[in-house]
């Protein structure tokens, strides 16, 4: 015991970046509104997705779907695709060679990348309607696409659990969810609860919804004989699907180079294993020709998997001071047959608020459907829709401005864990966002504000997201010419990581910004975490910071060897990297520049490769960000037309390193909620199991006009216990969002309504 807490002890110590108070002078990049360094690449059109990679010979493949949700595939007749123009090989799982099945991915997440087992023609058994059973490559993507039109299935059905309702009697507890315990409890919550004069007890449904990246997957897999395997893909986790597919195919460590260098948006459907990939390297190696995979709209709704569904139950008590007494988060959620994701609704309530008494905890059940995975702030984002929605209510009951009582509420240390904050500032953002919004000129009372046909209201939410980090590598190589090579295999999906990686690099190194070069992108530079959990930017920078600590070693070391040096005799505390070069702390004329230095040394360059430990700092600290999310809208009287007029969000994120692209990051994910909220679901047919709306025609994603004019405010207050200061922000922008948009239809209508989206027959 007392050792774990020395480590963790000596771990809390070496986390603050030691860089962070030096005083380096010309060089400041972080905090800066820098362009995006890929920007003009991607205005452009020069910034290739994985589909649009040159390759000599390319054939196309094309994929057949089941079209039942459960049984086994009696016979399956491909002659008359064998028989069309261009095809050059029809695979199903009859003449496919066997691979190992992925395993879905643990508690920790292993290295390889996946959530689940997908199915990848290894099989006679159908789970899902739109499993693949064929794939058809031909020499262009049209005649792949009308010969697997040609196959022809018979199944031996059984009936699929097609619908979540009908499987909500079979939930089960899972064994954990993302390591944690799936319920938490103290006290008795219950008579507690009972005996309460101020409660409410709401129960919520949020339906399941889709990914829409603006890049559909797809992959391009070129084999080099039978051992080496290059593929352009898109993905989350450029290193661990390597990795996956490696163990797959049953190949050599190493033997495949996986390329995702601009991904056209992930938001967690690029950060699981799916079968597109796989099968693209299975038919380039079943056909010995480049084949490329490009999945259609459609095809993403029928094989990638999105947000689960959920049904909660909130019920709150209060004292008669608005003080909690007890809190009940409780529900269900749901996940294929192939997959092990219970998504964390129950995790936000964890950490929210002061409270002695509580059953915080969720079941999960099976389904016949395509297999859940993350999306955006998982569990987050539908379960702060269900509790800020629990919170509003109670915060009139109670007669308390909602902001007062969610204030009131306010932990000193983390309720369950007992840990203190890292870095908690929500009152702070509580009051920028108020501030900003004009909060205290908002009436009170419900229904109490019309503008001809138009009721308004104004409602508030809190939102918030863990502060994760992933174990991460890096290299750092400083060249005798001046310049700075950081290469890591992080992917730019979108939202600024060359960027910021750059704009941290050349601060610590004391570099202007053109002569640091972020290298990315590709599964053989030094291995990156998934970008998942907001994670990305501080785990790669904690790296570069290590490898950086062992490269000015290095560099000293090689002025040791030479008497004139002026460094001679320095040790790694007594100076700074600035100016280019290295140079005496306190004394900002003594110093050498690298390329003085490694040219004097003969040396080319030097380099220094680190990889980071675990995040223990979580296991020490509550680690979190967080929102309060202001939004004004009206609804039609006549109508039940919602429209959103205006929205402040105001973050406790710690430190923004780029506000440019923070204020994006942030606003991408409000809009995100604002789909959420009132848009945006997935409608599966419960008779077949099917999704009738598989498209972007009839999957309502909010456009601009959907969207108000978005303010953003933020604490700016660095966390002490990351690297740079700084926690996520890819995935808080959308928490709270739903909530606040309910809370203020509440306050315009009277009307409390508990499920998404809110659509308008749900107002009339
Ligand atoms: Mo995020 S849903 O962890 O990509």
């Amino acid at each position: 015991m007392s050792l774990i807490k020395k480590v963790i002890e000596t771990a809390a110590q070496v986390m603050p970046d030691r860089d962070r108070d030096r005083l380096i002078d010309e060089h400041r990049f972080l905090g800066q509104p820098l362009d995006r360094l890929d920007g003009r690449a991607k205005v452009t059109g020069s910034a290739p997705f994985s589909a649009e990679y040159p390759v000599a010979d390319l054939h196309h493949a094309a994929l057949a779907h089941s079209t039942i949700s459960k049984g086994v595939i009696k016979s399956i007749n491909t002659s008359a695709a064998e028989g069309a123009p261009g095809v050059i090989k029809v695979i199903t799982h009859l003449n496919a060679p066997g691979m190992k099945v992925p395993k879905p991915m643990s508690a920790q997440g292993e290295p390889s990348a996946g959530v689940t087992e997908v199915k990848i023609l290894n099989t006679d058994q159908v789970s899902w309607d739109g499993q693949p059973i064929a794939v058809v490559v031909a020499d262009t993507e049209e005649r792949a696409e009308y010969a697997a039109s040609l196959i022809t299935v018979d199944y031996d059905a059984e009936p699929g659990m097609n619908s979540f309702e009908e499987a909500i009697p079979s939930a089960k507890k899972p064994k954990q969810i993302l390591g944690e315990d799936p319920e938490v409890t103290r006290g008795d919550p219950d008579s507690v609860f009972e005996s309460a004069e101020h409660r409410v007890d709401l129960h919520f449904a949020t339906p399941p919804y889709n990914h829409n990246a603006i890049e559909p997957h797809a992959a391009i897999a070129i084999w080099d004989g039978d051992d080496k395997l290059t593929v352009y893909d898109t993905s989350q986790f450029t290193a661990g699907t390597a990795n996956s597919l490696v163990d797959i195919f049953g190949l050599k460590k190493g033997s495949v180079r996986l390329i995702s260098t601009y991904v056209g948006g992930g938001f967690g459907g690029k950060g699981g294993l799916w079968s597109y990939n796989q099968l693209a390297v299975l038919a380039a190696r079943m056909t010995g020709k480049p084949v490329r995979l490009a999945l259609s709209r459609k095809g993403v709704f029928r094989l990638v998997g999105g947000r689960t569904p959920s049904q909660q139950r909130v019920a709150i008590a209060a004292d008669e001071s608005g003080h909690i007494s007890a809190f009940i988060h409780e529900g269900v959620t749901a996940q294929s047959t192939d997959n092990n994701f219970p998504e964390q609704f129950s995790f936000p309530p964890r950490h929210l608020y002061s409270m002695q008494t509580y059953r915080i905890g969720q079941k999960v059940c099976e389904v016949n459907r395509v297999a859940n995975t993350f999306m955006r702030a998982p569990g987050e984002s539908i379960g702060t829709f269900a509790v800020e929605t629990a919170m509003d209510a109670l915060a009139y009951q109670l007669g308390l401005d909602p902001v007062e009582f969610r204030m009131r509420n306010e932990p000193e240390k983390d309720p369950v864990s007992g840990n203190e904050f890292s870095g908690r500032h929500m009152r702070e953002a509580y009051q920028l966002g108020a501030e900003k919004f004009g909060w205290k000129n908002r009436p009170a009372a419900v229904r109490s504000q019309l503008d001809g046909e138009w009721l308004i209201g104004q409602g508030v939410a809190t939102g918030t997201y863990p502060m994760y980090r992933m174990i991460a590598s890096a290299r750092v190589r400083i060249s005798s010419d001046g310049i700075a090579l950081i290469e890591s295999s992080a992917q730019e999906m979108g939202m600024g990581t060359a960027t910021v990686q750059t704009q941290h690099a050349a601060e610590l190194l004391g570099l202007p910004m053109e002569k640091v070069h972020f290298e990315y992108g590709d599964s053989t530079l030094p291995w990156a975490g998934v970008a998942g959990g907001s994670s990305q930017t501080v785990s790669i920078a904690l790296a570069v910071q290590q490898a950086t600590e062992t490269l000015l070693k290095e560099l000293l070391s090689l002025a040791h060897q030479d008497s004139s040096s002026v460094l001679k005799g320095a040790s790694t505390d007594d100076v700074s990297m600035a100016k280019e070069g290295i140079f005496i702390k306190g004394q900002s004329l003594v110093g050498e520049t690298y390329v003085t230095l490694l040219k004097r040394a003969k040396k080319d360059f030097v380099v220094a490769e680190h990889t980071t430990g675990a995040p223990i700092e979580v296991m020490k600290y509550s680690m979190h960000s967080y929102a309060a999310q202001f939004c004004e809208l009206r609804v039609h009287r006549q109508t039940g037309e919602v429209r959103l007029d205006r929205w402040v969000g105001a973050f406790d994120a710690g430190r923004i390193l780029n506000p440019k692209m923070a204020l994006s990051q942030f606003r991408g994910g409000i809009i995100m909620g604002i789909g959420m909220a009132l848009t945006e679901e997935t409608l599966f047919d419960d008779r077949t199991g099917r999704i009738a709306n598989a498209s972007l025609a009839e999957y309502h994603l909010p456009v601009q006009a959907d969207v108000p004019s978005i303010d953003i405010v933020y604490t700016d207050i660095p966390d002490p216990h990351t690297p740079m200061g700084a926690r996520g922000i890819g995935e808080i922008g959308i928490t709270g969002v739903a909530a606040a948009v309910a809370n203020a239809i509440y306050h315009a209508t009277g009307k409390r309504i508990t499920s998404l989206p809110i659509t308008l027959e749900k107002l009339l």
